[in-house]
């Protein structure tokens, strides 16, 4: 099966009460990983590439190795996504490049910035036959080297439901990332947060059958961290999103999960103890392997959180 946008699969997780994982991808390792733990689980796929991912791997060879992955999983349904684009220029080059999905995320400016310049990306986009997720609001705690954000500093930035409503009049994109208390990173939280779910249920009241998409969305696994630490990283303590307020969000209008730091912590934390454990070692494979497999069984355990396992046929 050739790519696929996402309509499909967020209108069957809207109504079925589950979310669709998606992962960020800067190498094969990665995408394998997060390949192989999709093909086992029967789960839909939203494979989202960065502007980061994009200059460090290069759009052919991230194109070329998501091509071998889509036609050796004619199964799967596949989502090629821009990760926070945030220009026009950079989500038209996506389109043209063949992403059946881009975001826009304008959302660093003024309220009607943000909807002239996702209205502008949506006008071309689906001139193209591809969907649009725009954003509202703004996470919190984006700054690496602080440890949380004050709910109170959080709260001010949560995405305003009235507002939300005549954002997506205006703009006509196909879904939204909201801003309900996560943030990204592996910094997120000094403690267990909670998240805004009121935000997240009254926008759904007043935008029902609406996919809403929630971004930071990590729970930076202790397992990852600890290993980390043991084999000489220095990763503070730090909590990511609840898995339970995951599941939660998932039951609600949330369709899509953004995950990124979780994978770059299972792979960093194989590579870092192949390299203490046996420091003769200097095969790429080795090291890398051990990561890839880690990465393997984290998205496995994910899309069980998520609610997506076995969804891949009916989102076809
Ligand atoms: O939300 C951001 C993603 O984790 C991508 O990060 O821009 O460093 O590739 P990146
Ligand atoms: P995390 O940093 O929590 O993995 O969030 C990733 C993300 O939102 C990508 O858009
Ligand atoms: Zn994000």
């Amino acid at each position: 099966m050739a790519l696929v946008d996402t309509k499909k699969m967020f209108e069957m997780a809207y109504n079925n009460g589950y979310a669709v994982g998606a992962f960020n991808v800067n190498n094969m390792e990665i995408t394998q990983g997060i390949i192989s733990a999709i093909a086992e689980e029967k789960a839909p796929l939203i494979l989202q590439i960065s502007k980061g991912a994009r200059s460090y791997a290069s759009m052919s060879y991230l194109r070329a190795i998501i091509d071998v992955a889509v036609a050796e999983n004619p199964d799967i349904p596949i989502v090629m996504h821009l990760d926070h684009g945030d220009t026009f220029e950079i989500c038209k080059q996506c389109v043209d490049d063949g992403f059946t999905s881009v975001m826009v995320d304008a959302s660093k400016h003024p309220f009607e910035e943000n909807i002239r310049i996702t209205g502008e990306v949506v006008k071309y986009a689906h001139d193209h036959g591809v969907v649009v997720e725009a954003e509202l609001g703004q996470l919190g705690g984006i700054e690496e080297d602080v440890v949380g954000v004050s709910h109170d500093e959080i709260a001010k930035h949560l995405t305003d439901p009235d507002q939300a409503v005549e954002f997506i009049e205006k703009t006509e994109c196909d879904s939204l990332a909201v801003a309900c208390g996560t943030s990204h990173g592996a910094y997120k939280f000094k403690t267990e947060p909670t998240l805004a779910f009121d935000v997240i249920q009254k926008i759904s009241e007043k935008l029902p059958d609406f996919p809403l998409v929630m971004h930071g969305s990590s729970s930076v696994l202790k397992e990852f961290k600890d290993l980390i630490n043991k084999y000489g990283g220095d990763m503070p303590d730090a909590m990511g999103v609840p898995e339970s307020a995951i599941s939660e969000a998932a039951k609600m209008a949330v369709c899509k999960i953004n995950i990124d730091t979780d994978l770059r912590m299972a792979l960093t934390a194989k590579i870092r103890e192949v390299f203490v454990t046996k420091p003769g070692e200097f095969d790429p494979r080795k090291y890398l392997g051990p990561g890839r497999e880690a990465i393997k069984k984290m998205v496995k355990h994910k899309l069980n959180i998520l609610g997506c396992s076995g969804k891949a046929a009916e989102c076809m």
